[in-house]
């Protein structure tokens, strides 16, 4: 395989630009050019493309959004347009593809991948909602921008001893609300994988206040039923117990700003992976990572040596410097 593509496709999330830069400069490394198509899916049928060397992908991956920019492309995913971008494919000489992306993104790698083009997905969505993978690029720098907003919610709503509804993304998937929640400390969290009833709500605050605190956090999640504006109009006419409420979204705040150092590493090693997958010669398939689980170790064991990187991090560090 001597020349791939790369593309960042859906709702972008902070990482994708690490991930092109692992992808390039993995590519360097296995003696391919990478063609970086612009636009996702939108740019692959309309030829929008640039050669990505080492250098132009250089001081990138501290940088949100994508250099390569992003799109839903709904021309895309009709037959018409499968076939009209396998064919840019091939006039493109682009013998392997990298999809950078989530869901959407991800049905249309599983397309292009059975029309015979060899195309490797990676995870990228702040949502976490993509399974294959326990996190997926973006997901980490959003949490801390949502635990952020929440401490500072926190001291206005203690001030004036409020309740809050602070919406957070999260369409299908409550990930974000119940991983931001928790770490940033929220009274409740509403995700749509669980049912709720506003009784349940108005016994919550009733029992916050009574027990003397100052401030009510409710995470909720976007895709969670009742919304967080309707569960604020449902308090207002039950008098809003115990706390005057007030409503936040975060929009699309979660989605930007310099990925965090775990988020640069998660795109640095699966952009890497997503490479060598397709040098390899696979297709058809999503790189991912494992991180849940918990380990209970005797500390006879824990003491006899101390851990050392892995080798996967020593194999990144002469790699990306390229
Ligand atoms: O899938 C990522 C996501 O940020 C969702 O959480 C959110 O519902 C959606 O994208 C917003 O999409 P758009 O940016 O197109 O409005």
């Amino acid at each position: 395989m001597k020349t791939i593509g790369v593309l960042t496709s859906g709702g972008d999330a902070p990482g994708m630009n690490a991930c092109v830069r692992a992808v390039v400069r993995a590519g360097v490394a296995n003696n391919m050019l990478t063609v970086g198509i612009r636009r996702g899916y939108t740019g692959l049928l309309e030829n929008d493309t640039q050669i990505l060397t080492s250098r132009s992908v250089g001081g990138i991956a501290r940088n949100g959004g994508t250099i390569l920019k992003t799109a839903r492309c709904l021309e895309f995913k009709t037959p018409a347009g499968i076939r009209q971008a396998v064919e840019n494919i091939r006039a493109l000489g682009i013998e392997g593809l990298v999809v950078i992306g989530g869901d959407g993104s991800l049905h249309g790698a599983l397309e292009l991948h059975k029309a015979g083009i060899p195309t490797v997905g990676v995870p990228a969505s702040i949502d976490n909602d993509i399974a294959g993978t326990d996190m997926a690029i973006g997901v980490d720098t959003a949490m801390n921008t949502i635990m952020e907003a929440l401490d500072q919610l926190k001291d206005t709503a203690s001030a004036h001893q409020r309740a809050f509804l602070v919406e957070v993304m999260g369409r299908r998937s409550g990930y974000l609300a119940l991983a931001a929640g928790i770490a940033g400390g929220a009274e409740m969290i509403l995700v749509p994988e669980r049912s709720f009833r506003m009784q349940d709500i108005f016994a919550e605050m009733a029992r916050a206040r009574e027990r003397g605190k100052p401030h009510f956090i409710v995470v909720v999640a976007e895709g969670a039923s009742p919304n967080a504006f309707e569960i604020q109009s449902a308090l207002k006419e039950q008098g809003e117990p115990g706390f005057e409420v007030r409503t936040t979204v975060l929009g699309h705040v979660q989605r930007g700003g310099s990925p965090t150092a775990f988020d640069r590493l998660l795109s640095t090693r699966l952009g890497t992976m997503a490479v060598n997958a397709l040098s390899e010669g696979q297709s058809g398939i999503m790189v991912g990572v494992q991180m849940a689980g918990r380990m209970m170790t005797p500390l006879v064991d824990v003491l006899r040596e101390a851990r050392q990187p892995d080798d996967d991090l020593l194999g990144l560090e002469d790699l990306i410097s390229l």
